[in-house]
């Protein structure tokens, strides 16, 4: 097609600026909201790059020279883009993070919808009139030229504010680099006026393969650990899950009392979400602590490719007293211990005087004796604040004391920096450390293993507790942990069980609703065994036999260490199918399980079937 020159041959025909200025706004804002789309889902974040483009390219030819099919090309885009700007907030569109689920409107897509429409305005009224000057162009190009700066400000504004709480997570403190912002990670996005008065917290985590370290890792969101989710006790949380990893996957919260249906087990409470879907878990959480969750299909596979993260609940009416709080989530990483991201020594920042609160989260797997981490603290007096998410009563100062973490397992230490000098989280071995703080490093205590070993029922203050006192049960099961056949490497298949059952879910404990339910758990085995309950809270009444002496224990995970026996309690109030294992998941996964069924209760999902459902 022959292009028409303007009247005056080599300038730019000046009535096609004003679209190419609003053409260029609209460029920019794709192009601003490009990299956090790459980021969540590379192939939207694509779409995005193109619309720039075209629109960039468009923008320079019609600056260059007047032709009604370059008019007419920029009239189709504007429009064709707005229809899919259309669709992705009413029906959804089929390639995005979250396929055929609208998106909020935001500043920026406004802002580039309206720039779209001024370009096709203003396009197609220069193709009706043949390009001929009208009185109105007088006004046009300069309102068109302002109109063009604002949205595009506005829209690029719009933006670079949304980046900071994209999808409601934030990044983790000392993965690929933490700000000061750590500890107060941005809100996600709330709705008031729920029922219950608690607000509604929206998480997308997509799971995906990321190439960290030279590896191919398994993620939530790119990043192993998975982003940091924080909420506040009491609020609602809704977290859609997109899987765009090649296998089926779910996600359990470890430690939260969730409806059973919540709970991310596939072939109990679930199918495992296929490849290419999608599935939104939607719970109220009524405790406050540090938690974690993590796939529960393949689990011993998935959790070690890296498919887990921390989820911390604030207290309901404010945050802990520690203003530096920091999730600390140990776990294997290719070469062995690695904490939030990273294989070396972990930096968290925090200034004299401050008070820092560290949640340390055992999130890696034991070999087959299942020794626990033993971290040792020092640099300043602290105390361990928390267990399992649930508060310490009236917490002794410590020394260095060696703090025992059996996987799924959560310690939170609270101390107050020092003037002068750094805090370190010593691990055994040539694991990682964590410094807190700038400054001399204090000195290591000479040898590890002469150091005491905390003892979490001899700790913290005694008080009155309605289940650990109870003197009557509905029920008691012993679970005796056993191991059955030889030593793997003699190739014998080895079996870990409980009570001796080698079904596929283990032996399964009826209760009733209301029921006082105690476990009497013997391990008569050599190694260390973290025996799990899901959905319930379980109350430590005695440990070999010595009632718990100090701060009463309420534990979602109880690290039963060689030829221990423990006595613990749950009041039976979540009804459902709920499992019991050890998380040691090399246990777990040669039969150390089983389940906590309520009476009647039934459920529509079966192991393995068309969804491949693999709890272990
Ligand atoms: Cu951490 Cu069955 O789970
Ligand atoms: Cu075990």
């Amino acid at each position: 097609m022959e292009p028409s020159r303007g009247p005056t041959g080599a300038r730019p025909e000046q009535g096609h600026v004003a679209p190419a200025a609003l053409l260029l706004g609209a460029a920019a804002i794709h192009f601003a909201v490009a990299p956090e789309h790459v980021r969540e889902y590379p192939l939207y974040g694509l779409l995005f790059i193109c619309a720039g483009v075209l629109q960039a390219g468009l923008a320079v030819a019609l600056l260059r020279l007047r032709s009604r099919a370059l008019a007419a090309a920029g009239v189709a885009s504007s429009l064709g883009l707005i229809a899919v700007w259309a669709l992705s907030r009413t029906t959804g569109l089929p390639v995005a993070p979250v396929p055929w689920t609208p998106e909020a409107v935001g500043l920026a897509d406004v802002s580039a919808g309206l720039l779209e429409a001024a370009t096709a305005a203003l396009l197609v009224a220069d193709l009706a009139t043949a390009g001929r000057p009208v009185a109105a162009g007088r006004w046009r190009q300069p309102a068109a030229l302002a109109a063009a700066a604002l949205l595009t400000v506005s829209g690029v504004t719009g933006v670079l504010r949304a980046a900071a709480p994209a999808g409601g997570a934030a990044a983790m403190p000392g993965m690929g680099g933490f700000g000061p912002a750590a500890g107060t990670s941005a809100q996600p996005p709330a709705a008031a006026g729920q029922p219950g008065g608690g607000r509604v917290d929206v998480f997308t985590l997509v799971a995906q393969t990321a190439t960290i370290g030279g590896a191919t890792e398994w993620t939530f969101g790119g990043t192993v650990p998975g982003p940091e989710l924080r909420v506040t006790q009491g609020d609602r949380v809704r977290v859609t899950l997109v899987n765009h990893l090649p296998v089926s996957t779910t996600i359990h919260w470890h430690g939260i009392r969730v409806a059973n249906a919540e709970d991310g087990v596939p072939g109990v409470t679930q199918d495992a979400v296929a490849s290419g879907a999608t599935y939104t878990y939607d719970f109220t959480v009524p405790d406050a602590g540090t938690y974690w969750y993590h796939s529960h299909q393949d689990t011993f596979d998935q959790i070690l490719r890296g498919l887990f993260g921390p989820l911390v609940v604030e207290p309901r009416g404010g945050a802990v007293a520690e203003s530096r709080d920091y999730p600390v989530m140990l776990y294997d990483g290719p070469g062995g211990w690695a904490v939030n991201g990273t294989g070396g020594d972990l930096h968290l920042d925090a200034g004299p005087g401050e008070r820092v609160r560290l949640r340390l989260i055992d999130a890696a797997a034991p070999g087959m004796l299942g020794t626990p981490p033993e971290p040792v603290l020092v640099g300043a007096p602290y105390r361990v604040v928390a267990l399992d998410g649930q508060d310490v009563r009236g917490p002794q100062t410590l020394g260095a004391e060696r703090l025992e973490l059996g996987m799924g397992h959560r310690l939170d230490v609270a101390f107050t920096m020092p003037e002068r000098g750094s805090v370190r989280l010593l691990t055994a071995g040539g694991g990682p450390t964590v410094t807190v703080g700038s400054g001399p490093a204090p000195a290591p205590p000479a040898r590890d293993d002469a150091l005491p070993l905390f003892d979490m029922t001899q700790y913290g203050t005694p008080a009155p507790d309605p289940l650990a006192d109870a003197t009557h049960y509905d029920a008691t099961f012993p679970l005796v942990l056993d191991t059955q056949g030889l030593a793997p490497n003699a190739g014998t298949r080895l079996r870990q069980t409980i009570n001796g059952d080698t079904s596929d879910m283990g032996p399964m404990f009826e209760v009733r609703q209301g029921w006082l339910v105690r476990l009497h758990v013997v391990n008569d085995t050599a190694e260390w065994h973290p025996i799990h309950l899901h959905g319930h809270e379980l109350t430590v009444v005695s440990k070999d036999g010595q009632r718990v002496a100090g701060s009463p224990l309420h534990l979602d995970t109880i690290v039963v260490g060689p030829h221990e026996t423990w006595d613990v309690v749950f009041r039976a109030d979540n009804p459902g199918l709920w499992m019991l294992h050890c998380h040691n998941l090399l246990h777990a996964r040669m039969g150390m399980t089983a389940m906590v069924r309520y009476q009647g209760f039934t459920t529509p999902y079966q192991l393995g079937g068309p969804a491949g459902n693999q709890p272990h």
